[in-house]
């Protein structure tokens, strides 16, 4: 089986293309800064193929030969519905019969990095492809930035309340449940919300911090009217939230089955950051 890496380049995208080649499925990543083609190839990826989402034509000519895809568009991207589009309606056209779409949690939520997921899981669920669409909540590996900005200010910082309840997941984990999807048929037409288990506020995450780093590491919220957004609506939309209602969620019984061993923890990530 072969399998069209897309986000192969990115800092998520890239932890699948291991898992895949993991279990005997040859890759083709998606390349789309050509001055990353390096790393992708230290991976063992000698089939790689530059691509622009947006562009039907170059979609196209990479799903040449390939039995299946891993879909992944690039977070806040103005074009990341249309690039979504662009490969189902392609993937339909090419007759591949295997499309895994890492979508967001909660798609029902009305913000526009999520409201942007329901048409490309809509094209997916209309479609004749044999779907798999992942739900996963906030990646754990954001943690790895503000640990080190912890370490050196002694302060745990986000965009939203240091209140606010959130639901991680580690992406290790949803980078398996992908490749298991593209080779075991239990996964097939099937939508799955991926959470780590539970949910963790900044308080306990600056203790579970301060264990780890074996020195004292405060909460903090940002200044009022700070930008940490950079201007970028749909990010500020999604920090507001975040900041009002926290991303409640967190149950792991989805993840649990689907890996068939507990998933790995917020808490066993941040252990992780302090060691070698
Ligand atoms: N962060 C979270 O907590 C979270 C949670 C749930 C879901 N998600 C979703 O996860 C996805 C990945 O997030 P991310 O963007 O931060 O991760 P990422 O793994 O860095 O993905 C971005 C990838 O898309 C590639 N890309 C950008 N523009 C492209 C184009 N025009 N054509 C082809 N490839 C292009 C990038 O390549 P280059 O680097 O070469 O440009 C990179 O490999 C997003 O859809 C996001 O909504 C994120």
């Amino acid at each position: 089986m072969k399998v069209l890496a897309c986000g192969a380049t990115g800092k998520y995208g890239g932890l699948v293309v291991p898992e895949l080649i993991q279990r005997g499925i040859e890759v083709r990543a998606v390349i789309h800064d050509a001055t990353k083609i390096d790393a992708v190839r230290a991976q063992g990826v000698d089939d790689t193929v530059e691509v622009d989402l947006a562009d039907r034509s170059s979609v196209e000519a990479a799903l040449d030969g390939v039995d299946g895809v891993f879909l992944l568009t690039p977070a806040f991207h103005p074009d990341a519905t249309q690039m979504g589009l662009i490969m189902v309606s392609a993937a339909t056209a090419a007759a591949v019969g295997k499309v895994v779409y890492n979508g967001v949690y909660h798609p029902s939520l009305d913000l526009p990095n999520h409201v942007g997921t329901r048409p490309i899981e809509e094209a997916l669920y209309a479609s004749e492809l044999d779907f798999t669409v992942l739900q996963p909540a906030m990646y754990v590996q954001a943690l790895a930035d503000t640990y080190r900005d912890a370490l050196s200010t002694g302060a745990v910082v986000a965009p939203w309340s240091k209140h606010s309840k959130m639901s991680y997941v580690d992406y290790r984990d949803v980078a398996e449940v992908a490749a298991v999807a593209c080779t075991d048929s239990r996964l097939s037409y099937g939508t799955f919300e991926l959470a780590a288990g539970g949910m963790v506020d900044r308080v306990e995450i600056a203790e579970l911090m301060s264990q780890a780093a074996g020195t004292a590491l405060h909460a903090e919220d940002l200044p009022a009217g700070a930008d940490a957004a950079s201007g970028e609506p749909g990010l500020a939309a999604m920090f507001a939230d975040y900041d009002r209602h926290g991303f409640h969620g967190g149950n792991s019984l989805v993840l649990q089955a689907i890996l068939r061993r507990p998933p790995r923890t917020v808490g066993d990530y941040i252990t992780e950051l302090s060691g070698p």
